[in-house]
């Protein structure tokens, strides 16, 4: 019997898949067709402060190769998001779900903190430093001083379970400073990697941009983020505590996709330009497609292969 269960600290989920923020979590109605799902677990969209409407349309568009998006972090405000986890926990006990927190600026995620900290919710949270498309404001995590300024605000008051949403980053000594700068604080995560920022893509009929916002530069998702994305759970593998889980999130289309994210040392993984594509079938599709290389390599459980990425010496 093939098991696809993992756990974060103290969590444990049936299923290593989920939805990624942004993906299919913006409405209850969307939630609850998440919880009802395959998915181990499920993400709400990052919620701000308050509501907003995001940015101009066309935001969002399908590539050969995955999704551009300046999506602008269109949501329905925490309140929203935390009215729906404190009911969906109440009615299901046993199922913990995370909640995506966004910050429009570094004193928004001490607000966000507060309210979170004060409510009943006994899930996970996590805070997003990577939206890489509101106009004008740079993405956090690449800006260590503020980063540590946020963390350091964050966790004197944050006493749950918490993690990190991260932007993807290119250069080793970039992972060496993040991750000495995030072993410093209680996290039980880090979710690793939003979009990469600002790509661009032209329609060749008109020789047009094809999403509005930006002049045409978004967040790049899909097939086209995966090397980066096994990059950064490896670099970040080999250098966070042990005891922060990492959340692999970028490029999957196929189980081997999932399975090289966790060889790398993913502990959950999640859907996102996929899922907006496919819909909630993709959950059976990459289980069974995972299930089936565990199978052929004869592994019932992610730990046999989990983290243990051969290279050549
Ligand atoms: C339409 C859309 C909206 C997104 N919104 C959010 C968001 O609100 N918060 C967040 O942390 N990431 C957001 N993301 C980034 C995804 O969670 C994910 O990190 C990224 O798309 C890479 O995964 P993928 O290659 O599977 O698409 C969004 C992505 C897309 C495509």
């Amino acid at each position: 019997m093939t098991s696809l269960a993992t756990q974060i600290g103290d969590f444990h989920f049936k299923n290593v898949l989920m939805n990624a923020s942004g993906v299919h979590c913006m409405t209850a109605a969307e939630l609850d067709e998440l919880a009802a799902s395959p998915a181990g677990t499920l993400v709400t969209k990052s919620g701000t402060p308050n509501a907003r409407p995001g940015n101009p349309e066309p935001r969002y568009q399908a590539l050969t190769m995955g999704s551009i998006n300046s999506m602008g972090l269109p949501n329905k405000g925490l309140d929203y998001y935390l009215d729906y986890a404190l009911a969906f926990q109440v009615k299901h006990p046993q199922q913990p779900i995370f909640m995506s927190v966004a910050g429009m600026g570094p004193d928004d995620y001490v607000t966000l903190a507060q309210k979170i900290q004060d409510s009943d919710f006994t899930g996970l949270t996590e805070f997003n430093l990577s939206c890489p498309n509101v106009p004008g404001k740079p993405q956090i995590a690449y800006d260590l001083e503020t980063t540590e300024q946020i963390l350091d605000n964050i966790f004197r008051l944050f006493k749950k379970p918490a993690g990190v949403k991260l932007p993807p980053f290119f250069d080793l000594a970039q992972f060496d400073q993040m991750a000495a700068l995030l072993n410093r604080y209680p996290l039980q995560f880090i979710n690793s990697i939003n979009s990469l920022g600002n790509g661009l893509m032209i329609d060749p009929a008109t020789d047009t941009t094809v999403i509005r916002p930006k002049g045409g530069f978004g967040g790049i998702g899909g097939a086209y983020a995966k090397p980066i994305a096994l990059a950064n759970v490896r670099a970040f593998r080999q250098r966070l505590r042990a005891e922060i889980a990492i959340i692999g999130t970028g490029g999957v289309n196929t189980g081997r996709d999932v399975y090289d994210l966790i060889l790398c040392g993913a502990d959950m993984v999640q859907l996102g330009t996929v899922l907006q594509e496919e819909g909630i079938p993709a959950f059976a599709r990459l289980s069974q497609e995972l299930e089936a290389i565990m199978a052929t390599k004869g592994y019932t459980q992610l730990a046999d292969f989990k983290g243990q990425l051969h290279t050549i010496a």
